[in-house]
């Protein structure tokens, strides 16, 4: 049946109806078609300046460009008649003009479209005799990016669009005229966007490649292995190559709906840091100040004889856990059923936070990701978008692209790298004397009465007008938001804003699964001390699940001054891949990090992601789940019998399972019954600095080479 929506046409004697406005590349990809092409991608403008692409249209004398023409009703194409086959093979080799043509030794070869096009498109031999073209790379563009062989590059210039269209900056361009076309950065002479790795995937030839994989293996050596980032909330789905039971380089796995096809630098860079000798290989146990390596029996049962002694004199109240945000869901659960199984109340993850309410649901993105993109105004509040999300900016700035008013409150304006229409500037302290000027306004706009009591100035005002009367608006809260001594009175003023104007509201949310850590109720109990009250010291023991309170806790020095005071704290055992907290650990256990074990994370959106060990432990590494449920077995608690992930999973209320896993809605949500309180407080949130997030990034040599991670130390309040 003819859909009236739609055009129909016919390519290569198939008929087609597509939608009107597609171009003929569009129309047949869809198709399952292929057409030869370089510099069309599918998220990138077209400038159709490579001209691989063309095809044949009846009517039309000359060929076209398939990727810059649109379909109209009726029209016949022919993408391999001898006219567009003729025109095809000449653009090839034209193109093959300058390409140094060094297939043996280009370290792009197996990933090179030129060289796989040229198989398919290109003569047989060549009629150029001339001298080719030699163009220069640039010797030093930073440590992520290597743009050592531009004799290669086919000036497509996806990577000068990819960076003014998706990165927000205009690092690289295109130079001079002519035959001396090049290529080059711009200004500082260095690549530094935290989403540079990209540049890599979208170069079609290999003249911007790596810098740490650079001749490390061919594609073709690599098995390809599924994953998740465990770092920031995206959640961003990856790849991992593999080769010799070790990840060489990760790329993305594109998921429309998550990712797309980008990644953030520290997705991509940051599996470096499991090959440094920082990592923990053995079971460690501190015997009269000096760290010894022991079997893994014996550290257990340094652990548990310690714990048993402690339930017997002092009771289950001295003992705590500190679980990380970026731990996958199965063992942020275990550890809450092994501490509920010992009687502690004691747990909690939220350790950069300043403010700890019990939350009425599990707080969340409040919409989804994909969402982002098509936001016709959004107000963020107390976020460094790029340095803490760089994917969910990415988005936001192709939403900014089609005209989103983006309105920011932070302590001062930094480069978002997109037009931002309003920025509300305040000390943190007075966050909430600002949210509240929006509050009124709003109010004032709605003409219902204000809740708090303020003058909204201009600014407010201004705010306040964006956000209502739009379809597509949102308020989200950043890390900084997140970790705020006032983050209620927050949240509260933002949810009254949002009934009033429509707008959704949602958390950023900090780590990759922080959602799920609030979902398995890694929360203190009855009773329980929060994450700032167990490091002030006084527990005799605590558990600390892969993080360091130094580096993640808002405490950071002071906790480790805390902890290292024995008098305090006498067990602390630490379940990391790294060698970490040294100063007053006991036992060091060494768990395997994301590539190396089976797990969960439920990104900021709620979307449960399950993935499996790409590589096998290093050392006498053991995945945390098994070393919990080990620990739970030793200390003869019942209810501990898994025997894989899946099973710890299954075990988890309120997940569902249909193909894949999802969670409940109703389980997600951002309500609250604090106070909207615009009174001032004392006190900076604490926020991790982009390469500063978690254990794995920090320990990541190129990642701690590049300018973002000099600019910044790991540990910073919202100003740094
Ligand atoms: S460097 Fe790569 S992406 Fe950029 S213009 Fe050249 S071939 Fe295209
Ligand atoms: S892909 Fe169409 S002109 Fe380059």
């Amino acid at each position: 049946m003819t859909d009236p929506t739609k055009i129909a046409m016919h390519i290569d004697g198939e008929p087609l109806e597509v939608l009107p406005g597609s171009t003929i590349l569009q129309a047949a990809h869809g198709a399952g078609m292929s057409i030869p092409h370089f510099c069309y991608h599918k998220k990138l403008s077209i400038a159709a300046s490579c001209r691989m692409c063309l095809v044949e249209v009846d009517k039309v004398s000359k060929p076209v460009p398939a990727c810059a023409t649109t379909v109209s009703s009726g029209m016949v194409v022919r993408t391999r008649s001898e006219p567009a086959l003729r025109a095809q093979q000449a653009v090839m080799e034209f193109l093959l003009i300058n390409h140094p043509l060094d297939c043996p030794i280009c370290d792009q070869g197996g990933e090179c479209q030129l060289q796989d096009l040229a198989l398919g498109y290109g003569g047989a031999h060549s009629r150029y005799t001339e001298e080719k073209r030699v163009a220069p790379g640039q010797e030093d563009v930073g440590p992520l990016i290597a743009m050592k062989e531009m004799s290669r590059c086919i000036h497509c210039t996806r990577c000068v669009r990819f960076g003014q269209e998706i990165a927000g900056v205009m690092e690289l361009g295109m130079a001079h005229r002519g035959e001396h076309s090049a290529i080059e950065t711009f200004v500082s002479r260095a690549i530094e966007s935290e989403l540079s790795g990209n540049l890599v995937d979208v170069c079609p030839v290999g003249a911007l490649t790596s810098r740490p994989f650079r001749y490390r293996g061919r594609s073709w050596e690599l098995s390809r292995r599924k994953s998740i980032s465990p770092h920031d909330s995206t959640g961003a789905n990856l790849i991992l190559g593999v080769r010799d039971d070790q990840v060489l380089r990760v790329t993305p796995f594109d998921n429309e709906e998550v990712n797309e096809c980008w990644l953030a630098d520290r997705d991509r860079y940051s599996v470096d840091a499991l090959y440094t000798q920082d990592r923990l290989l053995s079971p460690m146990v501190k015997v009269g100040g000096t760290w010894k390596e022991v079997a893994w029996e014996d550290a257990l049962a340094v652990v548990v004889n310690g714990w048993k002694s402690i339930l017997a004199k002092q009771g289950a109240a001295a003992i705590g856990a500190l679980v990380s945000p970026h731990s996958t869901l199965e063992e942020q659960h275990l550890c809450v059923r092994l501490l509920r199984g010992l009687g502690s109340p004691h747990i909690d993850y939220r350790l950069r936070h300043a403010e700890f309410p019990q939350p009425e649901r599990v707080r969340y993105l409040g919409m989804t990701i994909a969402a982002l993109s098509s936001l016709e105004s959004v107000l963020l509040v107390g976020s460094s978008l790029r340095r803490d999300h760089p994917l969910f900016a990415q988005r936001i700035r192709q939403a900014a692209r089609k005209s989103c008013i983006v309105s920011g409150l932070v302590e001062s304006r930094e480069d978002w790298a997109m037009p931002v229409a309003h920025w509300m500037e305040a000390p943190a302290t007075d966050w909430t004397g600002a949210l509240a000027e929006v509050v009124v306004a709003v109010a004032a706009i709605q003409g219902v009465p204000a809740p708090v009591s303020a003058t909204a100035g201009p600014l407010a005002t201004a705010i306040a007008q964006s956000l209502v009367g739009r379809e597509r608006t949102a308020l989200l809260l950043g890390n900084a938001a997140a970790h705020h001594p006032k983050a209620s009175a927050l949240l509260a003023m933002a949810n009254w804003i949002g009934r009033q104007t429509g707008a959704r509201v949602g958390y950023l949310t900090e780590a990759a699964n922080t959602v799920g850590a609030q979902w398995v109720g890694a929360l203190p109990g009855e009773g329980g001390r929060n994450a700032a009250q167990m490091l002030e010291g006084g527990l005799a023991s605590l558990l600390l699940l892969n993080n360091e309170p130094a580096f993640d806790s808002a405490a950071g020095n002071d906790a480790l001054a805390r902890l290292a005071d024995s008098a305090n704290t006498d067990l602390v055992v630490t379940l990391s891949p790294f060698r970490a907290n040294l100063e007053y650990s006991k036992v060091l256990l060494p768990i395997a990090p994301f590539a190396e074990t089976s797990g969960t994370y439920i990104n900021a959106e709620g979307r449960v992601q399950t993935f499996r060990a790409a590589v096998r432990p290093q050392g006498a590494a053991r995945p945390a789940w098994k070393v919990l449920r080990v620990l739970a077995n030793m200390m003869e608690l019942p209810g501990f019998e898994e025997n894989s992930s899946e099973e710890v999973l299954r075990s988890l209320p309120g997940l569902r399972y249909e193909g894949t896993w999802s969670t409940d809605p109703a389980r997600l949500g951002n309500d609250t019954t604090a106070a909207l309180d615009p009174t001032s407080c004392t006190g900076k949130p604490v926020v991790a600095s982009i390469y500063g997030l978690d254990g794995i990034v920090r320990r990541s040599p190129s990642l701690q080479a590049t300018a973002l991670a000099t600019a910044a130390p790991h540990r910073s309040h919202a100003t740094a």
